[in-house]
This record gives C-alpha cells, sequence and structure tokens, in this order.
C-alpha cells in the first residue's frame, strides 16, 4: 500500500534509499536496498555542486501529498513478487509516489494523437502538452541518480508524405523547459515491421521502411546511474578470433591507435545505441493464456528484451523501476525477473487483466487452468 507509515517515516528521515525501500515494504518486498558504491557516492557529490535551477513543479502535488500522506492509501489492482500494478489515471496515481523514489521510469506512452485529420502539427502540438503534463511529477519523483527512458514511435502527418516532429519537439522542451538531460539518445530498430503507409512506401513508392523508434534516455542530472558491463553483447565471430590469435597492437589506417588492451576479453562487446530487437512475440504464455482468457492482447507492447536492457543498464537489482503508461505491464515482469521492485500504472482493467499471464510460473498455470475448470485428468 503506497502512503504507508513506512514510507512516511522514511521521508521524514529524508534518506532517499530508505524512502525507496520503504515504498515497496507493502509487499514485504525486503530486497537489497540500492547499493550505493563509494564512486556513486562521488559521483552524487558531483550533482550537487551544481548550480540549483527553478523548474515548474506540479501544481497539483501540494507538499503533503508528495510526502505520500495526505492521501489515503490505495489498493494494488494486484501485487507480485517484488512490485505491484495500479489501475487508474498515472496523473492521479503518481501523486501518491514520494520525491526521489524511483531508480528508473521506463515507460512507452501512447501515441495516438498524432493521428488527427488535418495538415500541420497543432495534434503533435496537442501531444507535446499532454506528455508534458506529466513531466514535474516524473522529475519529482526521479532519484538525483535515476533515469527517464521514453520509447516513441514515429508518424506521418495525416495524408502527406512528411514526418511529425514531435518526439524532437518533447525532447527539446522536457530538456529546456523541464531540466532535463538528453543522457544518450537510442534507436529501436524492429526488423519486423511492416512498410507502412503503404500510400507512400507500397504504392507510390516514395518513401522506405520505417522500422525504427526513438528512444530518449534522460536523466535528471549530468550522472545517472549506468554500467554498460551489464548489457554486453557476445563478441562477434571474427572478435573471438582475435582474441584467440591475438592481435598486433598497432595504427588504424582511420588513425585509432588500437592498444594490446584490445586483445583482452571483457566478457563480451560493448552494445551500439542502435538496438535491434524485432517485435515479434506470437507464442508466448502472456498470448496463450490472453487467448484462452478471451481477452484482446495489448495492441502496442514492447518487446521483453527492451525492457532487460535498459533495466539491467540503468538499474541494480532492489532498485525501484516505475511505468505509468505500462500497457500489458512487459516492464514489471522484466523488473520481477531481474530482482527490481516495480511499480505499473495502466488506465484500461482489461489491459492489466492480461498482464497478470504475464507473472503465472507452472504452478500458478495450473491452479488457474483447474479453477477454469480446464485441467486435463491422466
Ligand atoms: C504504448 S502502450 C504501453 C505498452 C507497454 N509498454 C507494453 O509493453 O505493454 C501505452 C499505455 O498507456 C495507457 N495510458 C494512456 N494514458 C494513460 C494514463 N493517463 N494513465 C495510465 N495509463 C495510460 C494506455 O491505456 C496504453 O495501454
Amino acid at each position: 500500500m503506497l502512503g504507508s507509515i513506512a514510507v512516511r517515516n522514511a521521508v521524514k528521515a529524508d534518506d532517499i534509499s530508505r524512502v525507496a525501500a520503504a515504498l515497496l515494504s507493502f509487499r514485504g518486498a525486503n530486497l537489497v536496498s540500492s547499493r550505493v558504491s563509494s564512486f556513486r557516492s562521488a559521483l552524487l557529490l558531483q550533482t550537487r555542486v551544481m548550480p540549483p535551477k527553478k523548474y515548474p513543479t506540479s501544481k497539483r502535488s501540494t507538499k503533503k501529498v508528495r510526502e505520500g500522506y495526505a492521501l489515503p492509501p490505495l489498493t494494488p489492482f494486484y501485487s507480485r513478487g517484488l512490485g505491484s500494478a495500479f489501475l487508474g489515471d498515472s496523473r492521479d496515481l503518481i501523486l501518491r509516489v514520494p520525491d526521489a523514489s524511483i531508480n528508473l521510469l521506463l515507460t512507452s506512452p501512447p501515441f495516438a494523437l498524432t493521428r488527427k485529420k488535418e495538415y500541420g502539427n497543432k495534434s503533435s502540438d496537442e501531444y507535446v502538452d499532454w506528455f508534458l503534463g506529466f513531466a514535474p511529477e516524473f522529475r519529482r519523483v526521479l532519484q538525483e541518480d535515476g533515469s527517464m527512458v521514453i520509447d516513441l514511435g514515429g508518424a506521418y502527418l495525416p495524408g502527406h508524405p512528411v514526418r511529425s516532429i514531435y518526439q524532437f519537439d518533447l525532447l527539446v522542451r522536457l530538456c529546456k523547459e523541464f531540466g532535463f538531460f538528453l543522457a544518450q539518445e537510442f534507436f529501436h530498430y524492429n526488423p519486423a515491421r511492416l512498410p507502412a503507409p503503404a500510400e507512400w512506401v507500397n504504392v507510390r513508392r516514395i518513401r522506405v521502411k520505417d522500422s525504427v523508434n526513438v528512444v530518449w534516455w534522460l536523466s535528471k542530472t549530468e550522472w545517472p546511474k549506468a554500467n554498460n558491463k551489464a548489457v554486453l553483447k557476445p563478441y562477434s565471430a571474427s572478435m573471438l578470433n582475435l582474441l584467440k590469435s591475438g592481435y598486433r597492437a598497432k595504427l588504424r589506417p582511420s588513425g585509432h591507435d588500437i592498444s594490446g588492451n584490445f586483445n583482452k576479453d571483457h566478457g563480451g562487446a560493448i552494445p551500439a545505441n542502435l538496438l535491434e530487437i524485432a517485435n515479434t512475440e506470437s507464442n508466448s504464455q502472456y498470448l496463450r493464456m490472453c487467448r484462452e482468457a478471451g481477452l484482446k492482447p495489448h495492441p502496442a507492447r514492447y518487446p521483453r528484451d527492451f525492457a532487460d536492457f535498459f533495466i539491467k543498464f540503468l538499474t541494480d537489482p532492489g532498485d525501484v523501476v516505475l511505468d505509468p503508461f505500462a500497457g500489458s505491464n512487459t516492464t514489471g515482469s522484466s523488473a520481477e525477473q531481474l530482482r527490481r521492485r516495480w511499480i505499473a500504472f495502466e488506465l484500461r482493467r482489461d489491459y492489466l487483466e492480461g498482464s497478470k499471464f504475464r507473472f503465472l510460473d507452472s504452478y500458478d498455470m495450473f491452479e488457474e487452468a483447474d479453477a477454469r475448470g480446464k485441467t486435463q485428468q491422466g
């Protein structure tokens, strides 16, 4: 239950990591609270000497609300292992989340507002304003070294072979008006994306396939917690050969001085900011169980590997991950598997109902099937 006494006491004690630990203690999720290494503490100290800046704060959240005890406690729609999913508008729900208690806000907001039938980017403007309504609260709940990762699909302006620039507009405004930093831009490449819109790509042949979503990795300070050793990729065959046969240190034609260090096996290759992850889930437990239960699967899920990447890269076990537009709760199920605590907000009951199937282990699946009288005897 958010807004518990533990949260209140932790807030009073002004102890960021205890607030985050208390936030989910209603589930008895007593995992190690975030481990702050001396290196990270040094980085935090470094960020504290930055000149203080004033950014817009939400007019809706009073001090009491922000401290988590002015509102009655909420009942989760469901809770599993390390987290809870809440049904409702994240604009209201987020008011219950204490200041500086979230390590990673990972989300894919809805993009539907860009589909209005008119030329110009008025609808994109509306979209950007809509998202910016959440920005002060998103910033408030993030820890100082926390990150906000937003996955955004592109869109053509309706009826015209030119693109909306809403993602870039949103990025600029989040940084300039709300004090976020762009830690790094990522591109989520889905090789399985179908060509669209047919008119521009297949019929007139004047555009190519749009297979990339932009992903803005934003942070509250210039020093968000991150560790690329947690997301190493397997070495390529040629790199494995080099590691086996050895590499003679020399100056490359490009001018790069490849040192003897290149020969060292670091356990994998550092990934690029182009994430090639196909969105081709077709036979997962989630889809199967949704079908059986007669529930429509969420139409705009991101792949589990996508959530895994950012959760591993930007958090430690025991940290808290929030998805305010959770849909089928891919984020929560990834966090659960990776032993991070999680909070999910979603507006639609049917999406949250289906998302429960992401958390069934084989025992639960038999229980569930029994309950529906579908267990095979024999
Ligand atoms: C693109 S989907 C997220 C899909 C999710 N990443 C997944 O893998 O299933 C965006 C979701 O945000 C939800 N949503 C839109 N506005 C919301 C709001 N104000 N509060 C909570 N959820 C909202 C929509 O119902 C939709 O399910």
